[in-house]
């Protein structure tokens, strides 16, 4: 049983031509390992969470009922990513496994919507968001060491709060990023192979064996996103996660959430002067800072 399906080129060479099938099902079933271990852990064994201090009175008073944490555009963008995802991943594995249509025209459009997307998104994440909101930083590092020994029952003091984006979800949009970009750089080529309205087909353009590695790429990291998908659609639908996803929805969270889990230190949002008392709502396009210095994105 091998991971890649061969065949003989016309000069004779063996090459591969894509990933053997069956990886489908292993990622599968490894997403679901993954949910039924984390749910089990979550419900029998994990102790509540436990952060350092809470931040000052004054800052605290000063938070919003409703804290902006996604932008309109941040938001559509989301939405139009996770339609053309679910679409690519059900338009390339449901022919795998039986359910047979013409897939090759949904699925290349989608993955041209997919590509635009992401371009917008990586300009507008970095010259409108708070570009380093999403990468780890040396509290998180420091966070993660004191929580791992913690875990192992070691001394260590409580972790802080988190920023804007916990460490999890900042490592999980790295490994996304590794197979977004590898099923995007492959695909865009891959789109030469069939007929799309963009360029003429060419075929030829790569030897055989460049051909089969690209595919082999393409098909590993997309049975990876069957896995990432699963993981991040049950997250979203866990009940102490809803509170997240509904912001990916309305735009923003409950102030109640956003300060048992976030340090208005490291995420720090503008407030106008009106929604100094907690039970006003916030506006994103005003100026005041809650906390801390520097910018943050509301988006
Ligand atoms: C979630 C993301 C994606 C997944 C899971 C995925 C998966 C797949 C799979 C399994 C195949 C069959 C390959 C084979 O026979 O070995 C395929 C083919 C193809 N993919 Fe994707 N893909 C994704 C994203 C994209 C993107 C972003 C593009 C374009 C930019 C793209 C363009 C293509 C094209 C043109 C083919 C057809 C190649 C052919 O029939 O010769 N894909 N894809």
């Amino acid at each position: 049983m091998g991971f890649l399906e061969w065949a003989t080129s016309p000069w004779g060479q063996s090459v591969p031509i894509h990933i053997a099938w069956f990886l489908i099902w292993v990622a599968v079933i490894a997403g679901l390992l993954f949910l039924i271990v984390h749910a089990t852990w979550l419900r029998y064994f994990a102790k509540p969470k436990e952060f350092a201090d809470d931040a000052p009175r004054e800052v605290v008073a000063r938070i919003p009922k409703h804290v902006p944490r996604h932008s309109l555009v941040a938001r559509l963008f989301h939405w139009i990513m996770a339609a053309s995802m679910l679409t690519l991943l059900f338009t390339a594995f449901l022919p795998r496994v039986g359910v047979q249509f013409r897939w090759v025209t949904y699925h290349w459009i989608a993955g041209a919507v997919l590509t635009v997307a992401i371009l917008f998104h990586v300009i507008h994440a970095s010259l409108w968001l708070d570009f380093w909101s999403i990468w780890p930083d040396g509290t998180d590092v420091e966070d993660a060491r004191r929580r791992v020994r913690r875990f192992f029952g070691m001394s260590a003091p409580p972790p802080r709060k988190f920023a804007k984006y916990p460490l999890e979800n900042k490592l999980f949009h790295g490994v996304i990023i590794l197979c977004g970009l590898s099923v995007i750089l492959t695909g865009v080529f891959m789109m030469f192979r069939v007929r799309t309205i963009f360029f003429p087909r060419n075929p030829y353009l790569f030897s055989d064996m460049t051909w089969g590695l690209m595919y082999v790429l393409h098909g590993l990291a997309g049975v990876g996103l069957i896995a990432l998908i699963m993981m991040h659609v049950y997250f979203g639908l866990r009940p102490e996660k809803l509170a997240i996803t509904k912001s990916m929805i309305f735009g923003w969270m409950d102030r109640d959430f956003y300060l048992q889990e976030h340090d208005p230190e490291r995420w720090v949002i503008e407030t106008s002067s009106s929604s100094s008392s907690p039970s006003s709502s916030s506006s994103p396009s005003t100026s005041s800072r809650v906390a801390g210095q520097g910018l943050t994105d509301a988006g």
